[in-house]
């Protein structure tokens, strides 16, 4: 007989352990918000509770590394409190928020004012981005010491909150981050291109969907690519190519990596689930994101490349905007980006149904390997005694269909809209405390933790 002093809080029994090695039945024991152990389920502690996993599959929560929260700033796009929400239900217990809000997270006080606010609604765990500017070089070192997780580096921006430095000060300012050990994530893009294309198709007069691919070349993004990677063998700068789009940037980042870069790289559902050729469906316009989703060619290689783990993880650059941003007669008036955080796992699940990827590899593409690249693993990311019980039920069964009016976010405009999906995440769990149950949210706003400062 066990004594109350004897249990632990909490024992999800009855699963399908998924790690990327390979899948088992098993059960999960937790205490004090960590995971004592994982066995068999008559190996298992006596615990206060037990969560019966009814068969389902038990993976780690999922880790986005690029996601748009908007605050402080945009909360009429999204508050943490709308997006952390739709990253519970979507599966994901840690996120990475980029620095493109008002005022963008350019210094310390920032990152301090970031982390404050999200820590006041967040459900989920966080860490923040640094930007990296031409003005902001000495503050790159204070802001790692205010707690930024690592910094973006916005090659071939257009928004005045965070405009690409030139390549002077990229350089110097990668061999400060070099120091302070820090990932830099990379908007790869060439802004003299992009520029110098948008002015001549706007004097032609051209506003369709059809110029903003034209604008945003493949070749933008293949330049970038390969300075990036000559930048960060130069300085010894760890990067991360953020939003992988083009297929011709993959013998690139092969090539990077073969010659011991350390360089990482993520792409995302809708690059790999769409092409141009959805742009009517999806409403033209609203298909806009930068980078763009490219024509037919680029889905199957990219697919192929995280398959087979060239580009190391999946990330959802969750961009909300509202309705009236993303329905725009004009492509240059139309708003760049949606939302992703809560529609990732359902995309991806859907692909494993589909037999184009096994269980345990998308634990290696969502879990594993993001929290590896940003210095979280195995605390975050894997199902391992000691780390933080950050875990997701998953239904491999459930079939149902996106719908943006559905969605957590309040700039839910999604081009997914209508798609069937089958698996779903059920339940998710931060820290071994349970924020969402069967598509609703119970955990409390501000549970979430920002990642720096804890061990
Ligand atoms: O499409 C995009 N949307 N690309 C970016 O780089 C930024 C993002 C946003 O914040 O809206
Ligand atoms: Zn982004």
């Amino acid at each position: 007989m066990s004594t109350e002093a004897d249990m632990v809080d909490l024992v999800i029994a009855n699963g399908i352990l998924v790690t990327p090695d390979g899948m088992a039945p098993g059960a999960v024991a937790i205490d004090g918000g960590r995971i004592l152990a994982i066995g068999t389920d008559d190996a298992m502690p006596q615990a206060r509770r037990v969560i019966d996993a009814g068969g389902h599959h038990v993976i780690p929560g999922a880790i986005d590394v690029h996601v748009h929260f908007r605050e402080p700033g945009f909360s009429h796009k999204e508050t943490w409190a709308s997006a952390t929400a739709a990253a519970a239900i979507g599966g994901v217990t840690t996120v990475l928020d980029m620095p493109n809000t008002n005022p963008p997270t350019a210094t310390a006080q920032a990152v301090t004012q970031k982390i404050a606010l999200a820590s006041s609604q967040a459900l989920i765990d966080f860490g923040v981005y640094g930007y990296l500017g031409e003005d902001n070089i000495a503050d790159l070192a204070p802001m790692a010491r205010a707690g930024a997780s690592a910094f973006k580096l916005y090659l071939g921006s257009d928004n005045p909150l965070v405009p690409c430095p030139n390549d002077g000060a990229v350089l110097d300012a990668m061999a400060e981050i070099a120091k302070l050990g820090l990932r830099l994530t990379v908007h790869a893009e060439n802004t003299g291109i992009l520029r110098w294309r948008e002015a001549r198709l706007r004097a032609a007069g051209r506003d369709d969907l059809e110029a903003h691919l034209e604008q945003h070349a493949d070749i933008a993004t293949v330049e970038a690519v390969s300075r990036i990677a000559l930048f960060s063998e130069w300085t010894g700068c760890k990067v991360h190519i953020a939003h992988e789009s083009c297929r011709h940037s993959l013998p690139l980042i092969a090539d990077a990596k073969r010659r011991g870069v350390d360089l990482t790289a993520e792409t995302c559902p809708h690059y790999l689930l769409l092409s141009t050729d959805d742009a009517e469906r999806v409403g033209g316009n609203a298909l806009r994101v930068k980078p763009p989703v490219r024509g037919a060619g680029h889905a199957g290689p990219l697919f192929d490349a995280l398959s087979s783990g060239l580009i190391d993880m999946i990330s959802t650059d969750h961009a909300p905007y509202l309705p009236d941003e993303k329905r725009q007669a004009s492509i240059w008036r139309t708003a760049p980006g949606f939302p992703g955080v809560e529609t990732s796992m359902r995309l991806m699940l859907t692909q494993v149904a589909q037999g184009r990827i096994g269980l345990p590899d998308y634990v290696r593409m969502a879990c594993e390997a993001p929290a590896r690249a940003f210095g979280l693993y195995p605390r975050k990311g894997s199902l391992l005694p000691g780390t933080d019980a950050d875990i997701v039920l998953i239904d491999m069964a459930a079939t149902s269909t996106i719908k943006a009016a559905e969605l957590h976010s309040i700039g839910n405009v999604t081009p997914f809209e209508g798609m069937a999906t089958t698996g779903a995440a059920v339940m998710t769990l931060v820290r071994g405390h349970v924020v969402m149950d069967a598509g609703r949210i119970v955990g409390e706003p501000g549970w979430g933790r920002p990642l720096a400062g804890r061990g």
